[in-house]
């Protein structure tokens, strides 16, 4: 079969632009070099698209027989990764992963939260500001400190520095101020949650979902209030330890492996998802956020890691991955 690969990579040219994580979540040409080898390998042709403007001809003149999406979309709309996806239903052309609503549901860790809350996962308590009526002012003082102030459409901790934790209602103020002007977009308020920090990646559709395995994200140097932020991600190897499996009791991991499929079949995701836990301070898995489109760098992403300290090769993880999208759609 003829395959699509559409996705966003990272340009040389994005200095001018308002914050230095404008392109923090598009991806490099190996990501995208290495998804398309282990496709060729089946006998399928590869063809590359890259997401622009462009897209739309370039898809009509060279029509794929299937798409493997992983575009992240451009610009700050909540919108952005479900805009390849609505195009591909428009052209009827199949694809992996995600259909537009979840994607934008991904996006917005807001509504993302208020959906998993529904089926019985617990969600940090927090509060959510949006720029249009934004006053310093306002901010109520009976905010439970810490808390995290992040962007609420961003990914790749785009807007979540090591700086994000606020211990006093001043630093609150600060950072809601800072964070609100550089990112165009609500801004969430929510409860620090103290306990480790496990992320799970899962596989499949129905009957077939499997948890794949889970990571926990450990500080090399003890810190009381770690996050993985920007900086951390930009330099994992000196910053974090992972651990997969994760140092959990036993009941702990099935809690967080019930709470995973749960928020994956509440938020509808297809194929393939990565979901972000904490811990809090009871041990109990606590939702921070869902990722339907992780991403899948060979050596660096958290879910290449994952399928990596279970034991599966690259090939496998792109493969099950292609082969879950594949039987969903009868193809
Ligand atoms: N409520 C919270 N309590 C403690 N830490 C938090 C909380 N919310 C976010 N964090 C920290 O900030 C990091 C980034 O947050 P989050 O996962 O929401 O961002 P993201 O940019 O969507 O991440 P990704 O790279 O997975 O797309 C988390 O991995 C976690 O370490
Ligand atoms: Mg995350």
């Amino acid at each position: 079969m003829k395959i699509g690969i559409v996705c966003n990579l990272k340009s040389a040219g994005a200095k001018n632009t308002h914050t230095d994580d404008f392109e923090e979540e598009f991806d490099s040409p190996e990501t995208m070099q290495a998804i398309g080898a282990v496709l060729a390998t089946k006998n399928h042709q590869i063809v590359y698209f890259a997401e622009s403007a462009d897209l739309p001809a370039a898809l009509i003149k060279d029509r794929p027989d299937f798409v493997f999406n992983f575009a992240e979309g451009r610009g700050t709309s909540r919108a952005r990764e479900a805009r390849v996806p609505a195009l591909l239903e428009i052209l009827g052309i199949p694809y992996s992963g995600s259909d537009p609503f979840t994607l934008c549901v991904g996006l917005d860790k807001d509504v993302a939260k208020k959906i998993v809350s529904d089926v019985g996962v617990m969600v940090p308590k927090g509060a959510t500001f949006t720029p249009e009526n934004f006053d310093l002012d306002s901010i109520p003082i009976n905010f439970s400190f810490p808390v995290v102030v992040k962007p609420a459409w961003e990914g790749s901790s785009k807007g979540i520095r090591d700086s994000a934790v606020a211990k006093t209602h001043q630093q609150l103020r600060a950072l809601l101020s800072e964070v609100i002007n550089g990112y165009d977009q609500p801004i969430i308020v929510e409860e620090y949650l103290p306990g480790t920090e496990i992320t799970v990646g899962l596989i499949g559709n129905g009957a077939d979902l499997e948890v794949i395995g889970a990571m926990e994200i450990a500080p090399k140097i003890k810190d009381e209030f770690f996050i993985y932020s920007l900086e951390v991600k930009r330099n994992y190897l000196s910053r974090v330890d992972y651990n997969v499996p994760p140092k959990i009791p036993f009941e702990v991991s099935s809690a967080l492996f019930s709470s995973a499929v749960k928020a994956f079949k509440a938020l509808g995701c297809k194929d393939f998802a990565r979901i972000d836990f904490r811990l809090n301070a009871h041990n109990q898995p606590v939702f921070i956020e869902a990722n339907p489109l992780p991403g899948l760098n060979p050596v660096t992403s958290d879910f290449g890691l994952i399928a990596k300290g279970m034991g599966w090769t690259y090939e496998k993880l792109i493969l099950s991955v292609f082969e879950a999208a594949t039987k969903r759609l009868g193809l």
